[in-house]
């Protein structure tokens, strides 16, 4: 693909790229199935020495959330998250208003020792995470810029090629839509002031065009490029025989369905799960071959708030409940009927 001939692979990658090769030999050889879970933002950054970038909001609650119920319902996962996002396990304790410190106190001996109130909570999260890292069941890889993860992306679906159809892709990140390519990117930091931004010529990049980011005059002007749609690639290409989970993000309601159903004909793979930015953690709706399905909390089910000391208890005397709890049973049953009766793929044109 151009795109891989184009932009810098990434230092991290071969480091990265060996560590899930052993990951995957290890599972495959276990009979265990695998999820590549992708979660939070990608940066685009402006400069190559990078002062200033462009990011979105996510914050990984959808991937890191997801990936533990994964690893409970016995996939090894390989989390490719964006760099300082939320990660499995740590997530319940790194919210800025839930400090990890807030569950600590001292001991009558002056030893630092976990708060009587969140010795359950706090022991069960305990137990598996260190199931995890008994069994290695889970491999944290970061990236931070669209083009890390791009090139993550591939490298880790061909390395999951020998699982075959025991693979699956949950592809929850954010990925930027646009970008500044390799051969448009300014070396140093774009000067805001005009005494100095003179100094940046069109064509100062290397390339033909102008720098993606330049000042014109006081206004910092920025031009950017589409990212290549890597789904299709994905789908046909990198992991033929994997099972494959997009996400489709909306902010208006109208448009969900269509786009998701959308997706999944374009895109020929297993399952959209259309999300609302504004009820992302209460709702979400299904579209595979096999039909359309709301998974709703029921409203006394529902986290008052993701910030809450306390997980589990803030729904009154209900126990709230996280969505991803109830979408990762129904993509473990699809991808079980996929492994047993073969693909139900859409296929172009169907
Ligand atoms: O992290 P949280 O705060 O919990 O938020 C979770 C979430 C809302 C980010 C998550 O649930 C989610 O929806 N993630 C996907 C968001 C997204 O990228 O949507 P999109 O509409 O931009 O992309 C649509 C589809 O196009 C995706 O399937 C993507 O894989 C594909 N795509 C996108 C960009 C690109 N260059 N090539 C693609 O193929």
């Amino acid at each position: 693909m151009e795109y891989f001939d184009n932009n810098p692979r990434p230092p991290s990658l071969d480091v990265h790229s060996e560590t899930a090769r052993t990951f995957i030999e290890q599972h495959a050889s276990q009979g265990r199935r695998v999820a590549l879970v992708t979660s939070g933002g990608t940066t685009v950054p402006l400069e190559n020495q990078t002062v200033r970038f462009i990011d979105n909001f996510s914050a990984g609650t959808r991937g890191a959330t997801s990936a533990e119920y994964f690893l409970e319902s016995g996939y090894a996962v390989i989390f490719l998250h964006r760099q300082f996002s939320l990660l499995p396990y740590a997530r319940h304790y790194s919210h800025s208003t839930n400090c990890f410190l807030d569950y600590m106190t001292f001991s009558s001996s002056g030893g630092v020792v976990i708060g009587d109130e969140y010795q359950h909570q706090m022991g069960d999260v305990l137990a598996k995470y260190k199931n995890a890292k008994q069994e290695n069941t889970l491999l944290l890889l970061p990236f931070t810029t669209v083009n890390e993860y791009l090139w993550h992306l591939r490298d880790l679906a061909m390395s999951m090629q020998p699982l075959g159809p025991n693979s699956l892709f949950y592809l929850a990140a954010a990925v930027s839509d646009f970008f500044v390519p390799a051969d448009r990117m300014v070396e140093h930091k774009i000067q805001s002031s005009e005494e100095f931004n003179s100094l940046h010529k069109p064509g100062e990049a290397g390339g033909a065009e102008p720098p993606a980011a330049h000042m014109e005059g006081k206004k910092l002007v920025i031009d950017l490029d589409p990212v290549p749609k890597f789904l299709k690639l994905l789908v046909d290409r990198w992991a033929p025989r994997s099972m494959i989970i997009s996400f489709k993000l909306e902010t208006d309601p109208s448009m969900l369905a269509d786009k998701a159903r959308y997706a999944l004909k374009k895109y020929s793979h297993h399952l959209v799960i259309g999300n609302l930015l504004a009820t992302r953690k209460y709702e979400v709706l299904l579209v595979s071959a096999g039909g359309e399905k709301w998974l709703r909390l029921p409203e006394n089910r529902r986290s008052r708030s993701v910030t809450k000391l306390q997980d589990g208890v803030d729904g009154g005397d209900h126990e709230v409940i996280e969505i991803e709890a109830w979408i990762v049973p129904e993509i473990e049953k699809l991808h079980t009927q996929m492994i047993e009766k073969g693909d139900p793929r859409i296929r172009d044109g169907a």
